[in-house]
Parts: structure tokens; sequence; C-alpha cells
């Protein structure tokens, strides 16, 4: 089955077509980050406008790429959740029209689960597993039993991991978007110039959450405290601190997850798992089997839509010419630790 995917919920523009949720006939990817770029971050309003605009040569380019005509196209897979409703609706809209006009069936997924979904495109991932989804907008630890079952355990309690990067390197004028700046200065600078703050809210009911908003005030804010050696001012110094302690506070509830579930698998996704310390230091936990997406499908892309898209088409969901756009949504409700070892005991 052909499945052709749409993806519009931020500031990437992407279409793809992809063969039995495996096989990537093409992927393009129009990324708006330039015209966001003196802002410092996406502005709602231009992101909508570009889609529309972007949306139809987008979808052409693909259609060339995968070398198929529009007829070969067995379905539409779009995201409508979550993301910046502006952009979500021109997604959709666009979608509605082409699978009208082509016959097919349309399914509109979630953006979240088309992440985590990511690392099959490459590889066939054996669940259940743990999920770690990671970008700019979301920080979820959840327990997978498959590509659509989920249960929350962790969550950020304020800023999405992404975001942290993205709003340290605003602060310092390094640049947007932050993640892959820092990530690059990082690799020029020593992580123990700084001992910036790792939380860890086990003891606080929390066991599987994050924060971000002591270490963002103490890279922005109070660095001389947290100064071990070195130049203050040292902005590698800073970056690299940053990234390390940005990382060991995902770690920390990683582990615990893994440890408290048994879940042998770790499923990683979102712009984030693009980070080379954090793809280190995944990669040498022990006994377990950890599937990372390739670089360009970390970064939000339609391929990932598109082979989601097809396991929901496969197992009945079917959208019709109503749906509807929704920039939240509430289903990643979390479970508490208690519950995840009774989970695991059984
Ligand atoms: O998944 P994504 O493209 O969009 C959302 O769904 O949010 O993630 C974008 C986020 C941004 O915050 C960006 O700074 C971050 O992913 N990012 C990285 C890296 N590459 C992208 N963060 C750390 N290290 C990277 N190499
Ligand atoms: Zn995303």
């Amino acid at each position: 089955m052909i499945v052709l995917g749409i993806e519009s919920s931020c500031d990437e523009c992407s279409v793809a077509i992809v063969r039995d949720g495996e096989e990537i006939l093409a992927n393009i990817v129009a990324t708006q980050i330039e015209e966001h770029l003196e802002y410092q971050g996406v502005v709602p309003e231009i992101a909508s406008r570009l889609h529309a605009e972007w949306i139809v040569p987008v979808y052409r380019d693909a259609i060339k790429a995968a070398g198929i005509k529009p007829s070969d196209i067995d379905a539409v897979a779009v995201t409508a959740r979550p993301g910046l409703v502006g952009s979500l609706m021109v997604g959709v809209c666009f979608a509605k029209s082409l699978a009208w006009s082509l016959g097919v069936p349309l399914v509109g997924v979630d953006h979240i689960l088309g992440h985590l979904y990511a690392p099959n495109l490459q590889a066939p991932i054996a669940y259940p597993a743990l999920g770690v989804l990671v970008s700019g907008g979301h920080t979820i630890i959840c327990s997978m039993k498959g590509v659509h079952e989920v249960e929350v355990l962790g969550t950020t309690l304020d800023d999405a991991v992404g975001e942290a990067f993205d709003k340290v390197a605003k602060h310092y004028n390094w640049g947007y978007p932050g993640g892959v700046i820092i990530d690059k200065m990082a690799q020029e600078g020593d992580a123990t110039a700084f001992a910036f703050p790792v939380s860890n809210l086990a003891h606080k009911g929390h066991t599987y959450d994050v924060s971000y908003s002591g270490l963002k005030t103490a890279v922005a804010y109070q660095r001389p405290q947290f100064l071990k050696h070195g130049d203050i001012d040292n902005q590698a110094n800073i970056a690299a601190s940053f990234q390390k302690a940005a990382i060991e506070t995902m770690m920390l509830p990683i582990m615990r997850a893994l440890e408290d579930t048994g879940h042998k698998t770790l499923i990683v996704g979102g712009g984030v798992a693009a980070n080379s310390y954090f793809r280190k230091r995944l990669s040498e936990l022990e006994g377990v089997d950890c599937f990372f997406p390739s670089l360009s499908l970390c970064t939000d892309n339609a391929a990932m839509i598109a082979g989601y898209g097809y396991h929901c088409l496969l197992r009945g969901d079917r959208s019709d010419l109503s749906l509807r756009p929704e920039p939240r949504i509430m289903r990643f409700q979390k479970k508490l630790q208690k519950d995840v070892q009774k989970a695991a005991q059984k």
C-alpha cells in the first residue's frame, strides 16, 4: 500500500511517500528555519502562511522524487494533532482535498506517535518497548505495547528539552534553532567546566518526570555559582556543560523507567534524538536494544506520518471530511510508579 504522508504541525512543510509503512520512496522536507531566524523562534502566523504557499510545490516534488503518478496513491495520512493550529489547518485541508479528489481513504494521525514510529522506518522493532520522545514541544517517556499503545510514564513539568536548548541558545545569541548549534559548540568545549544542576524529581512523586527551569536559570543567570574551573565566559564550555546537564536530566528517569518496566528495547524520537551526546549515552546502556531514527528522521518529517498512518489504516482508522486540526491533546496521561512496577511483575 502506498501512503502519502503530510506534516505541517510546526515549521517544516513535508510530504512523503512510503510503501507498506517501511519503504521510503520520497521524503521532501521544506524547512522554514531561515524565515523564523530573525525572531529566534517560530512565528505561528508566518509559519501557516508559508505552509499555504509551499504545500503544493512540496507535494509535486514528492510525487516526482518517488517516480509515481497521483493515481498510484492508495491513501493519505496527515498530522492532525498536536501543533500550531494554523499550520495544522493547511496540511489537513490539503490532505482532505487530495484524498477526496483521488477517491482514497484519509487518516488524521498523532504527531507524537509519528515521532515514536520513526525508527521503524529503518529496522523492524520488537515491542514492548520504552518510548522516549524528545523534541521542541514534547518530552515524553512512555511504555509502548505496540505502535499504537502508549502509556505515558513521565513528562516535563515546565519546558520541553528541545525548548531548553533553544532558549539557552537564544539567551546567548548563539543562533536558532539552538539544539544543533549547541551540539556543535559542545564538541569544542569542556563539559566539566560548570557543574550545572541536573534535576532529579524521583523523591517528589515525579519518578519519570523532568524539569528544565532550574537548569535554564543556572545557565543564563547564575553560572558563576556553578563554575568548577576555567573561564566563566567561555561559550563552548557553557554549551558543553549545559548539554551534559540537559541530557543527564533525561537519563535519570529513562534508567528508572527501564528498570521498573523491565523493557529491554528503547525507542527514541524527536529532534533532540539527533543530539550526539544523548545518542552516545543511550547506546552505552547495557542490556538494552536502542533504536534511534537517522538524523533526518529525528526532526519533523512526513515519512514518519505516512509510516505510522499505514498502521492506522491497517487497523481500520479512517477520517472523513469533518477532520479538524487539534492544537492540544489530553490523552497522554501519566501512570504512577507503583502501577508501573505492579504491571511489570504480572
Ligand atoms: O521534532 P522537532 O523537529 O520538532 C518538534 O516536534 O518540536 O524538534 C525540534 C527540536 C528543537 O528544539 C531543536 O533545537 C532540537 O529539536 N534539536 C536538537 C538537535 N537537533 C534538533 N537538540 C539537541 N541536539 C541536536 N542535535
Ligand atoms: Zn515534532
